[in-house]
């Protein structure tokens, strides 16, 4: 069964307040949520597998511990995801990077599908799937279809806010994929926006509106 895991360090809860609050500009707001992707990329990659190597300290030899030859891969869905690349990225600098482009249709609220471009080996890759905002999680959902379509089996999610309802979604449908939030907000309202959530993360990233 999937995980829900909220990475509730007090630095990942004192940043994302600010970038909450409205009066957050898209300067602040943009590199608040570039540092919140960074410290959540810390919390994602905990169980990550290590193995042993002889090292040569200058006083002894030793073994130490690396990451085991384990090949990443990070999935922004377009375009809010992109506010939170390069935040993981500075951890997992390694990582190859696949696009995949929806929006979600203001009136039926489904998600459009516009730009896929993946790795050739995606479907070697342990995945991340990166977007601040899971709401109803049809946007999710139609990222991981796209990525099980080529083959893909190893799939964890990353966002910064989650609605109760889109974790439902996504799990409901996708119970193999761990999802990853800095919070789990109370609801959506009528227009499926996340309360109290953050407003329009792509809006709000790239001061359009
Ligand atoms: C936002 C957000 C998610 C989606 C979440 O993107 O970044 O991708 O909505 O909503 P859902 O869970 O109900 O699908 P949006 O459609 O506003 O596009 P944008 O990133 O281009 O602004
Ligand atoms: N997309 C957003 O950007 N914000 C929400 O609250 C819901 C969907």
């Amino acid at each position: 069964m999937a995980k829900l895991v909220i990475c509730d360090h007090p630095l990942i809860q004192h940043k994302l307040t600010f970038i909450r609050d409205v009066n957050t500009n898209t300067k602040e707001f943009r590199e608040l949520v570039d540092e919140v992707a960074t410290l959540m990329a810390y919390e994602i990659t905990r169980d990550i597998p290590l193995e042993s190597i002889p090292v040569e300290t200058p006083v002894v030899k030793t073994e130490g511990k690396v990451i085991s030859g384990r090949m990443l891969g990070l999935i922004p869905i377009l375009r809010a995801g992109l506010g939170m690349l390069d935040g993981v990225l500075k951890l997992l600098p390694a990582a190859k990077v696949g696009h995949v482009g929806l929006f979600r249709d203001p009136d039926t609220m489904q998600p459009v599908e516009y730009y896929v471009k993946l790795p050739t080996d995606v479907q070697e890759r342990e995945l991340i799937v990166i977007d601040p905002m899971l709401a109803t999680g049809g946007s999710a959902i139609a990222a991981i279809d796209v990525l099980k379509k080529r083959g893909c089996t190893q799939i964890k999610m990353m966002n910064l806010i989650a609605a109760p309802e889109g974790v439902k979604a996504v799990h409901d449908v996708h119970p193999d994929v761990d999802i990853y939030v800095a919070a789990l907000d109370d609801h959506l309202n009528d227009h499926g926006y996340i309360v109290p959530g953050l407003g329009d993360a792509g809006d709000r990233l790239y001061g359009t509106k």
